[in-house]
């Protein structure tokens, strides 16, 4: 049995969706409000029996336990495969003990952490901790919010930590560990934070990984930080995430802001979807843990901030990372890949002086206002640059230009790429054919990008229908197109992960279909471990089947994949038919058996297009 089959066996979806949605019996089935778009009916139906979920209301999504964890906890099949497999007590790989150890170290690290956060809480409520009490209460912070975002006070005595969790049980190489305390180099352990206020930072799952401590008495640093530990990493976490996330995603927005005191300031005056860069420059890491939950990113900078050149480059990076899926579009014509573009950045410059946590506190519309008037990159990137740009001098004109091309180029939708060609030729008052020229020199050499990395998964597994569609899509370039056109001639949407039952031969299509590149090689080479291997094994189990040549794979691949999607529809009727079995309102059921009656017909022009076709040369 594969890894995700013992998953599948032994995590019920049922118990599992209970923790974030409210579910209710509904006949055989379970209901309850979708938990990926906003309603007010419940259209999310879990069923037991198939241990399978869908959505019947406008979000229309579905699938298995391992796609409920991608979509809900915003991660890759490879760490929904870790949550699950920790959840199921069953190891991913064979553990040394060496692994086992490490885990241990880290399971007890978070619990020194957590002990210290109810240490500085603790503090922050008794007499001690009165300054802070103060400094919170003037910088206009309720008892609430200070409580939801765990606030706490780090005792003026170099010991004090140290003292109470060495009296509970950890050691102090452990506080050391987890940066909680620092050691001389004549070798004393003391307390790291100091008559401070404390903040924990907890990672996406909500669990503390570290601390920022702000200076009570001006002195520097005004913020002091957990160092680098195995947990904490600033350049991947953002703080407020695991509480933004419901808001995030319902918006498909995310509102990225600088400090700790502008995240809790939104967050306490009803702005939920916003997290807080805790001063680092935005970089890849935090975006692609935020790529899964919003579209829309809007980064609200302080003048200075929005002004820096480290800014800048920031920014630029945030746009390969999001539009990097965007390439496909104009190499392979592969239209489908614009949906995916949905992701936007936009930037809101504050006015001068001002930080979000005064705004928000102080003029709320005007916080709205800013954010929904946000400039998208380039437009801000023309901003910065003309603002330091004599137009009247002309190598001044021609770092303009330099500087803006790269931005340009990275624009992926053509029409929007025209616009920005024109304004920048009206600028430097060239003619656009000669920026155009430029551009196309810019474009063209793209660097690859490498697909998600998927946890470990096993190689071995079943030759089906999907390892043949696969093995059909892996080999040649025009594959995916030719099952594209016959399920469009079906009147069928494009072949899509959702067609794949088996995670890992999901996340393996979803790569392909996401890759720039339609060469082999490459392909493979820009897989993660785990993809790489479930690449390697459809490969290898294709050269042992001595039964279908090449030319037969390319007849019977289109029929592969035609029945792949069949498979799928007709899954979904079943789906419906126990929805309607379980409900007991009549208007929903009829609203069920009307997507019934779509499915079906679907079902049929599929039936029409595959008996048209030569019969599979694999076993189902
Ligand atoms: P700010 O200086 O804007 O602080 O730095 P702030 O959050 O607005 O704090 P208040 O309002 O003055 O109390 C923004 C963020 O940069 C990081 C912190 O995460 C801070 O919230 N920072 C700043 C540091 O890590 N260290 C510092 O010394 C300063
Ligand atoms: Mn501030």
């Amino acid at each position: 049995m594969s890894v995700t089959d013992e998953i599948k066996q032994r995590v019920d979806l049922v118990d599992l969706v209970s923790e974030s949605v409210s579910l209710r019996k509904a006949g055989r089935n379970f209901k309850g409000l979708c938990p990926f778009h906003q309603e007010k009916t419940p259209s999310f139906v879990v069923f037991p029996e198939t241990q399978g979920w869908h959505c019947f209301g406008a979000c229309g999504e579905g699938g298995d336990v391992f796609s409920f964890v991608q979509k809900h906890e915003g991660v890759d099949f490879g760490e929904a495969l870790g949550i699950l497999a920790r959840r199921a007590g069953i190891s991913l790989d064979p553990q040394t003990p060496e692994m086992i150890q490490e885990e241990e170290q880290r399971d007890r690290l978070l619990e020194v952490l957590e002990a210290a956060t109810a240490f500085f809480q603790e503090r922050l409520a008794s007499p001690e901790g009165e300054p802070a009490q103060t400094y919170l209460a003037g910088r206009g912070m309720s008892s609430e919010a200070s409580a939801d975002f765990r606030l706490g006070y780090s005792p003026n005595s170099w010991r004090a930590l140290i003292t109470r969790l060495t009296a509970i049980g950890y050691t102090r190489e452990e506080l050391i560990d987890s940066g909680l305390a620092s050691q001389s180099d004549e070798g004393r352990v003391f307390d790291r934070f100091r008559h401070r206020l404390m903040f924990p930072i907890d990672d996406a799952r909500g669990r503390i990984v570290g601390f920022g401590a702000r200076t009570l008495d001006g002195s520097p640093p005004k913020y002091l930080n957990s160092p680098e530990t195995r947990l904490f990493d600033k350049s991947r976490l953002l703080y407020a995430l695991s509480k933004a996330r419901q808001a995030i995603r319902a918006e498909s927005t995310v509102v990225i802001v600088e400090g700790y005191m502008d995240a809790i300031a939104a967050h306490e005056c009803g702005y939920g979807n916003v997290v807080a860069s805790m001063g680092t420059a935005i970089g890849e890491p935090h975006l692609r843990s935020l790529t899964r939950l919003a579209g829309r990113f809007v980064l609200a900078l302080d003048p200075d901030a929005a002004g820096n050149a480290a800014t800048l480059r920031g920014l630029d990076v945030a746009r390969e990372a999001l539009q990097g899926d965007a390439a496909p579009v104009y190499e392979g014509g592969l239209l489908r890949f614009e949906s995916r573009l949905e992701a936007e950045i936009r930037v809101a410059v504050l006015p001068d002086g001002l930080d979000p946590d005064e705004i928000i506190r102080r003029n709320p519309s005007e916080w709205e206002r800013l954010i929904a008037e946000a400039r998208s990159v380039v437009e801000y990137n023309f901003d910065v640059a003309l603002a330091e740009t004599d137009l009247s001098d002309a190598k001044d004109k021609a770092r303009l230009a330099r500087r803006l091309l790269p931005v340009i180029a990275s624009v992926s939708d053509p029409v929007e790429r025209a616009h920005y060609v024109e304004k920048l030729a009206r600028q430097v008052q060239v003619d656009p054919r000669v920026v155009e020229q430029e551009l196309a020199t810019m474009r063209d050499p793209r660097g690859s990008r490498r697909a998600p990395e998927p946890g470990p998964e096993p190689v071995e597994g079943t030759f089906g229908v999907e390892e043949y569609a696969l093995t059909f899509l892996l080999r040649s370039a025009d594959a995916l197109a030719a099952a594209n056109a016959a399920l469009a001639a079906a009147g069928l949407e494009p072949l899509a992960g959702g067609d794949f039952l088996d995670p890992a031969n999901r996340s393996l299509f979803d790569a392909l279909a996401g890759a720039e590149t339609k060469d082999r090689l490459a392909f493979r080479s820009s897989l993660g471990s785990g993809l790489r291997q479930r690449f390697d094994f459809v490969e290898r189990r294709w050269a042992r089947s001595p039964e279908v040549d090449e030319s037969a794979l390319r007849q019977d691949g289109v029929t592969a994949c035609l029945r792949l999607r069949e498979r799928r529809l007709r899954n979904e009727m079943h789906l419906l038919q126990l929805a309607i079995e379980g409900s007991d309102d009549e208007e929903e059921k009829r609203g069920y058996q009307n997507a019934i009656g779509r499915s079906s017909r679907q079902v049929f022009f599929m039936s029409k297009a595959l008996a048209d076709r030569s019969s599979l040369r694999v076993k189902e």
